[in-house]
């Protein structure tokens, strides 16, 4: 036997590049995002005469490609600006890696060259680095900042909105936020919302035409030619459009049913891979979810397994009793299991539902389990 690796890369594929078919690729066409993008670049222009742009937000539900969009009209300001007598930057922020107001600032700060720790200093040190750099002109010229803040929602809600506050309050700064949530204000503060000010944009949720569009831009760039069944992109694009439009669903699915055209040694995808893709995903999905839980979280489902294979009703009452033999005397207390019953339904594991049992009875909360029983006792045991 020669090299492992030799000998698995040589094994036939139907992929020519997998990359493309990667959440983080970020495609060279964005089709039907013409107008989003077009609507993002008529407030960004404003940088390209010296004047710093309004602040703007996108709404949108996952995967309507408010990322990609964001990205996209970045390279083309960046481009644009070139050729012309300004100093822009634009810097682009996932909040989920920089969740609080100092981590932002400094790797603000860091990024455009001054030095920063990620912590120690107050936060008003921090702030007073950011904004010097732009009243002392530091650079010579006026610089204007753009600062694209993705999953903006994730800190506001962990470190509320002084971040707002800090960079509407500094001269040429400029906000793009993109949010997943219409509701996201309801973290802002009235004072903070009256200096924003913003400008915003809607992302409408892809129908199965759209996403067919997309997915056959992506395929081309991944697949080999001819390796794809004519149902294929009809059939992810279905699929994705009824899980709201999500385009990275559909490019999971893509992808996945090529991966599954591999193990099956077949030199073409064809649609029932894809229906095997959906539950693939949908598998790792849960268990990928169940698995992170914390251990108590874990023997709650664990109770709630034993409940249903039993094929009883399930109440937080008896729940909770059976979650006590579940974990032998280690246990948290009864109130705790209905924020753990309302964690575990948000992440859609399980749901609730109150009955009245009639006149003077009051009401009952019965719980069920929204995953496959089999796999979740799979999951568990495998912990
Ligand atoms: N119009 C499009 N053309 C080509 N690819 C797209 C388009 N819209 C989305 N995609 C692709 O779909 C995937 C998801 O898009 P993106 O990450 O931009 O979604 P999002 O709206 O930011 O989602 P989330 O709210 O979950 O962050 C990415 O791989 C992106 O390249
Ligand atoms: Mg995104």
């Amino acid at each position: 036997m020669g090299n492992i690796f030799d000998n698995l890369s040589g094994e036939e594929s139907v992929f020519k590049d997998k990359t493309p078919l990667d959440h983080r690729f970020l495609p060279e066409k964005l089709p039907h995002r013409r107008d989003q993008i077009t609507n993002i670049a008529k407030y960004w222009i404003e940088a390209l005469n010296n004047v710093t742009p309004s602040d703007v937000t996108i709404y949108g539900k996952t995967g309507t490609g408010k990322t990609a969009a964001a990205k996209f009209a970045r390279d083309q300001l960046n481009e644009a600006a070139k050729n012309k007598d300004v100093f822009i930057k634009v810097e682009y922020i996932r909040c989920t890696d920089y969740t609080t107001e100092y981590q932002v600032i400094a790797q603000l700060c860091q990024r455009l060259g001054r030095d920063v720790p990620n912590r120690g200093w107050t936060k008003g040190e921090v702030v007073n680095t950011f904004r010097n750099i732009f009243k002392q002109n530091a650079f010579g010229k006026k610089l204007i900042l753009i600062v694209i803040l993705d999953e903006v929602d994730i800190l506001l809600e962990k470190d509320g909105d002084g971040i707002l506050y800090t960079l509407t309050r500094t001269e040429n700064v400029s906000i793009l936020s993109i949010s997943n949530y219409v509701d996201f204000k309801k973290f802002i503060k009235p004072r903070v919302m009256s200096s924003l000010r913003d400008k915003e944009i809607v992302f409408p949720p892809y129908g199965a035409d759209q996403l067919a569009d997309i997915l056959k831009e992506r395929a081309n760039l991944s697949f080999k030619e001819d390796s794809l069944k004519d149902d294929v992109i009809p059939l992810c694009s279905a699929m994705a459009a009824k899980e709201e439009g999500d385009a990275r669903y559909a490019l999971d699915l893509l992808r996945t049913a090529g991966e599954i055209a591999d193990d099956e040694d077949s030199d073409k995808i064809l649609g029932e891979y894809v229906r095997t893709a959906k539950d693939r995903i949908e598998h790792n999905k849960i268990t990928d979810i169940i698995i992170t839980l914390p251990t108590q979280q874990q023997r709650v489902l664990e109770a709630l397994l034993k409940l249903t294979q039993s094929g009883e009703e399930i109440t937080s009452g008896k729940l909770y009793d059976t979650y006590k033999e579940v974990s032998k005397g280690d246990s948290v207390t009864y109130r705790r299991i209905f924020d753990f019953i309302n964690e575990l339904e948000m992440l859609g594991i399980i749901s609730t539902n109150t009955i009245s049992r009639g006149r003077g009875k009051g009401r009952t909360n019965i719980i069920s389990l929204q995953c496959d029983t089999d796999l979740l006792q799979e999951t568990l045991y495998s912990i």
